[in-house]
């Protein structure tokens, strides 16, 4: 009896270690531990025994009883692992791979477009692109630009003052002055010539900001593109032919420029620069309100004073500037009659570039 059951052990042993599925694994068990297996089998004959030795066999019965579950336990760890790896084998996901759901896509914002088109160009030109703060002090913005305090542009309906740190626009010539939303992005002229020195090939789009009473042509918020060139010998003419290329760029080579004298304080001489007008071609159009020319490209060459504040010496060196109107830009590239449509964050107007 006895060896009856050590046998059975090493059978189910033996077997139990070439089972490869959950389903024969079963079976096995249900053949050797079942109620009319073949455990139960021996068991039932235990009974026919003399009560010494059916003690003796009744413990033995037991431990291969114990020793069949537990190798039945490994086993089924076994099959399971095995199974899960097949199945890992079979189905895989690549993470990396793109899905072809087809999500909305953004556009890049109009202003965002027209910039990025100028900071190629100016780059191609060997121009650093800048980038300025927002939020000015007057001296930046003003002061060091050639604006006396008397100047219109200062006057509260102009510019956003920054309460709390008002005032102090009357000291000329302080650097410790109030603070202002720039109105212009002129006011980082003096600190790009300060911290890159000469010489300088620079420009600087970004938001300027003003108290405007909003309408079709005016907006609180709006973009400007500031540059400056300064360095031995820059003359007049080299403006113009950075200002042509622009032009060329812009709308078209040989697109005609014209410059006729203005004044702003930071330049002498200031020049109103036009463009010809990209749709008319000069006849005179509703975009060109008949004159034939777009006024976009103003600058000139930088005032000696402007120089002086940023510690270059003007009997030494020589630049000029410009500030393009880069909102206005894209107003006539696309033909938006409404300047307050840019910043409105509606994507009705903004899906469609
Ligand atoms: N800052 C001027 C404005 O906002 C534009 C301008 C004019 C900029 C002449 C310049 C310049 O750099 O030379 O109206």
């Amino acid at each position: 009896m006895k060896g009856q059951l050590e046998q059975l052990k090493k059978e189910f042993v033996e077997l139990v270690d070439k089972v490869a599925s959950r389903e024969a694994l079963e079976e096995l068990k249900t053949q050797f531990l079942g109620r009319k297996g073949k455990l139960s089998g021996l068991m039932k004959e235990m009974a026919s025994l003399a009560d010494g030795e059916r003690k003796l066999v009744g413990a033995v019965a037991n431990e291969v009883k114990e020793a069949i579950e537990a190798a039945f336990g490994e086993a089924e760890q076994k099959v399971s692992k095995a199974s899960w790896s097949a199945t890992a084998a079979k189905e895989w996901i690549d993470v990396t791979e793109p899905t072809f759901h087809a999500r909305p896509h953004g556009t890049l914002h109009p202003v965002t477009q027209v910039q990025q088109e100028l900071e190629e160009l100016f780059t191609s030109m060997g121009f650093m692109v800048l980038d300025g703060p927002e939020l000015e002090s007057d001296y930046y913005n003003f002061t060091a630009l050639n604006i006396p305090p008397s100047h219109p542009a200062r006057d509260m309906q102009d510019t956003f003052y920054i309460e709390g740190k008002t005032g102090a626009a009357g000291k000329a010539g302080s650097e410790e002055t109030g603070w202002v939303m720039r109105t212009h992005t002129s006011s980082f002229q003096v600190r790009a010539m300060r911290e890159h020195g000469v010489p300088l090939r620079a420009i600087v789009p970004g938001r300027c900001f003003r108290n405007e009473a909003t309408d079709a042509r005016h907006e609180h918020t709006f973009h400007q593109l500031e540059g400056v060139v300064v360095g031995e010998g820059i003359s007049f003419a080299h403006m113009k032919g950075v200002f042509q290329a622009v032009a060329d760029h812009l709308y078209g080579k040989g697109t005609k420029i014209r410059l006729s004298p203005k004044f702003y304080p930071f330049v002498e001489p200031g020049v109103r620069g036009e463009l010809e007008c990209f749709l008319c071609k000069g006849k005179g159009c509703r975009v060109c309100k008949q004159s034939g020319w777009l006024e976009a490209m103003p600058g000139g060459m930088i005032h000696p004073n402007v120089l002086r504040q940023a510690g270059i010496d003007p009997e030494k060196y020589s630049g000029f500037a410009f500030g393009f109107g880069l909102t206005r830009l894209v107003m006539l590239k696309y033909g938006i009659d409404d300047i307050r449509h840019l910043e409105s964050g509606d994507l009705r107007f903004l899906n469609q570039f």
